[in-house]
């Protein structure tokens, strides 16, 4: 039996991981049984390779070492976590996947999506997303979010300037007509109630096909 995955996407401050801590809540609340993970991470190796790739401190990191590490993280998490909870059935919903790479490393790094998709290929074969919402929200409103946000871990890609923020929501913008069966674009610049019933409603078709109903 196959199962379902699912990955969130957005820019900083789009309010991606409290929706996601929403839909876990939710999804316990009605006795669905999902996996909720993260990349880059999920598991230890992933989560130490997050580390590097994330400290504030390595200003010298290439962009294309940025983009392998990122995919070694994926490949990673991919083995060890999604694709046996997938091969059991399970349904996976997983903060970050692919799309990240494209457009952060390819696009607002200018490595191209091309080139990243092949790395991506290598790493992940056809493990892609049966479904993707991606909360869109401006750069400057998202990094205002941010900053606001004292609890938050600020990282060194959230450091980047706001003209790089602006080219990974294009890149996203990109990705949508790209892919536009697989990915829901949400505006995410509304209240989390309004935005958590939009992603209820984008996910409801999925869960159904899936005999269970959200
Ligand atoms: P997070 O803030 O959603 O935990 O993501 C960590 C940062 O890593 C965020 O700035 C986006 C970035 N990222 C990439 O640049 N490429 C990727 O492939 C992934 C998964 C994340």
């Amino acid at each position: 039996m196959k199962g379902l995955f699912i990955t969130f996407e957005g820019p900083e401050g789009a309010g991606k991981t409290t929706i996601v801590e929403a839909l876990k809540r939710y999804t316990e609340a009605n006795g669905i049984s999902c996996i909720y993970t993260r990349e880059p991470g999920g598991i230890s190796i992933s989560e130490q390779i997050r580390d590097i790739i994330l400290k504030e401190e390595n200003t010298l990191m290439d962009g294309k070492t940025e983009a392998l590490l990122f995919a070694a993280s994926r490949r990673q998490h991919l083995v060890e976590k999604v694709i046996p909870a997938l091969k059991s059935g399970k349904i996976v919903v997983c903060d970050r996947f692919i799309d990240s790479s494209l457009v952060y490393q390819g696009y607002a790094r200018n490595l191209t999506m091309e080139s990243v998709m092949r790395v991506n290929s290598f790493a992940i074969g056809e493990y892609m997303p049966d479904i993707t919402i991606y909360l869109d929200i401006d750069p400057e409103l998202g990094l205002s979010r941010i900053s606001k946000n004292t609890g938050r871990e600020i990282n060194r890609l959230d450091l980047e300037t706001l003209d790089f923020h602006k080219k990974v929501r294009e890149g996203y913008k990109l990705l949508i007509k790209e892919f536009p069966d697989r990915i829901i674009e949400i505006d995410a610049s509304k209240d989390m109630e309004e935005v958590f019933e939009a992603v209820l409603t984008a996910l409801r078709g999925s869960f159904k096909e899936f005999g269970l109903s959200l």
